[in-house]
């Protein structure tokens, strides 16, 4: 028999807080104030659902090196094995339970995540600096995960199908996990992606080894006691905080793991690759999600508040440490002097500050390493190119002053810049497919921003720039679960896309079943 749909198509997204009352904006305050005056937070190693945290190293919040939030444990190669062997042995159980049951699990996890909001936003703005609105859209993003791959388990990985064949014989094609996944996860959503991939792995029929980014590891650990809370068995998912060149080398060097889902820079996915190449054991998949050279082509029909608006928020908002973030504005020769002035006199108006501040609209950047080089990176540009302007940053934490440079050449950038600085390049619409295809010819593929009222124009664009998310008139980022599935192409990631139909099957093997009993 069919067994009963979770949500089918009534799915609906999280909702969320309001953050324009004042009430809510008070409840996550207060969060963050339990968090600091509190008892100190804890991390480490959590193996067939036994935490580990004796004996870790203390860890800061971005924006107060002086204070310390929490101590975290790194996995040893010891803790890695057994990890990999615990799941290893459950798999096939996990595997057999079906699509229907771990959908349950799944949906009790977004419902777990779902009442934890408050905590959850909290603690990413203390260990990830990220602010109120962040925040809340991130743990809704985890929660939409949990719930969209809760029904595609359901629909897809729940029994068998019948094919079409001769008579005499009968065809089926079945989904199961294909044995234990490797989840490697960025920290710039230490919630929402960390949880995505896993939920994915997980509802496919796979058992997970999760590795969080070594700056968030504290996020990942109440993630993953959310997960057993709702039901999920301890063996299904182990954790495994640690550094990439020690945890993640070793895991991705290891023939028990049949899978690897990373969301990361481009560098390490290309690294990650090679491992995966030379190491022994079977050709497995590989689904990889990267940075992007995010561009914004702006004509001369386009409404200036609307840029602007658009802009602040694709360039500066979350730090600008979004992969989707815009990265290059390309502003028509007729109109740009207009827009660059509105745009400088809208970023007077950003407030810089702690992000368990309700009012803050730009938290700190991640670590002193992420400082160091945009710091460097805007001095030196200073150099090269025209800074336009940047904003003061506060002392005392890894805050860096928004900035917009201005290019005059396509070729003084070849990647990203992690973090909130801003190039703009003056063109003309009319060279759309000679600047499109430069733009392209980078090889990246992420995000892409069109702001004009002609239609045509924003054909033309979108004929010589491929990217896997195109947004048209609106900003260029928070794509949302099931309705902007996410991911890019080129140097920008394998696909396919998270939050989409697809993404499950990638993690799946299929089985056919000839039977002429
Ligand atoms: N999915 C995020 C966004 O759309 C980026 O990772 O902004």
């Amino acid at each position: 028999p069919t067994p009963p749909r979770l949500y089918g198509p009534l799915r609906r997204n999280s909702v969320g807080v309001d953050l324009s009352q004042a009430g809510e904006r008070d409840v996550l305050e207060q969060n963050v104030a339990k968090l600091e005056t509190g008892p100190a937070l804890e991390a480490g190693p959590i193996v067939s659902g036994k935490p580990k945290t004796a004996g870790g190293q203390p860890v800061s919040p971005p924006f107060d090196l002086s204070c310390t939030l929490g101590t975290v444990l790194e996995a040893s190669e010891a803790d890695v094995d057994a990890a990999l062997d615990a799941a290893v042995r459950f798999q096939p159980e996990w595997d057999k339970c079906g699509g229907a049951a771990r959908a349950r699990i799944l949906a009790a996890m977004g419902d777990a995540l779902e009442n934890n909001m408050d905590r959850l936003c909290a603690l990413m703005a203390q260990e990830g600096g990220k602010t109120f609105g962040d925040g809340v859209a991130e743990v809704r993003e985890a929660v939409d995960f949990c719930r969209y791959y809760a029904v595609q388990a359901e629909e897809k990985f729940e029994g068998q199908t019948r094919l079409p064949g001769p008579a005499g014989e009968t065809n089926h094609i079945s989904l199961h996990g294909r044995g234990v996944f490797a989840c490697i996860s960025p920290w710039n959503f230490p919630l929402a992606i960390f949880t995505g991939q896993i939920a994915a792995a997980l509802g496919a029929g796979n058992t997970v080894i999760a590795k969080p980014a070594e700056q968030t590891p504290l996020v990942a650990y109440e993630a993953v006691r959310l997960f057993q809370a709702a039901g999920l068995p301890g063996e299904a998912l182990h954790l495994l905080p640690g550094r990439g060149e020690t945890v993640g080398a070793k895991l991705t060097a290891d023939p028990r793991v049949s899978g690897v889902c990373f969301t990361g820079g481009t560098d390490t996915a290309r690294l990650i690759n090679r491992t995966l190449a030379d190491r022994p054991g079977p050709i497995i998949p590989f689904i990889a999600e990267t940075g992007g050279l995010n561009a914004m082509f702006v004509d001369t029909t386009a409404l200036r508040e609307q840029v602007i608006d658009d802009v602040l928020v694709s360039a500066f908002g979350s730090a600008g440490q979004r992969c989707s973030a815009l990265r290059i504005l390309f502003l028509p020769n007729d109109t740009a002097d207009l827009l660059i002035d509105g745009l400088k006199g809208a970023m007077d108006e950003l407030k810089l500050g702690h992000p368990g501040h309700a009012d803050t609209d730009v938290g700190p950047v991640i670590d002193a390493e992420a400082h160091e080089m945009l710091t460097s990176y805007v001095a030196r540009m200073k150099g090269e190119a025209t800074l336009l302007k940047q904003m003061d940053a506060p002392d005392g934490g890894h805050f860096f002053g928004p900035a917009i440079i201005e290019l005059s050449s396509l070729d003084q950038i070849e990647k990203e810049t992690f973090g909130p600085v801003l190039h703009i390049i003056r063109y003309d619409p009319d060279d759309i497919d000679k600047v499109g295809a430069a733009l392209q010819a980078k090889g990246y593929g992420l995000t892409l921003g069109v702001h004009s009222r002609l239609e045509s124009f924003a054909r033309k664009v979108r004929a010589v720039v491929h990217a896997g998310n195109t947004y048209i008139n609106r900003s260029m980022t928070g794509a949302v679960v099931g309705v902007q599935p996410f991911g890019g192409e080129g140097l920008s990631g394998t696909g396919p896309k998270a939050g989409g139909p697809h993404y499950l099957l990638r993690f799946a093997a299929e089985r056919v079943l000839t039977n002429n009993i």
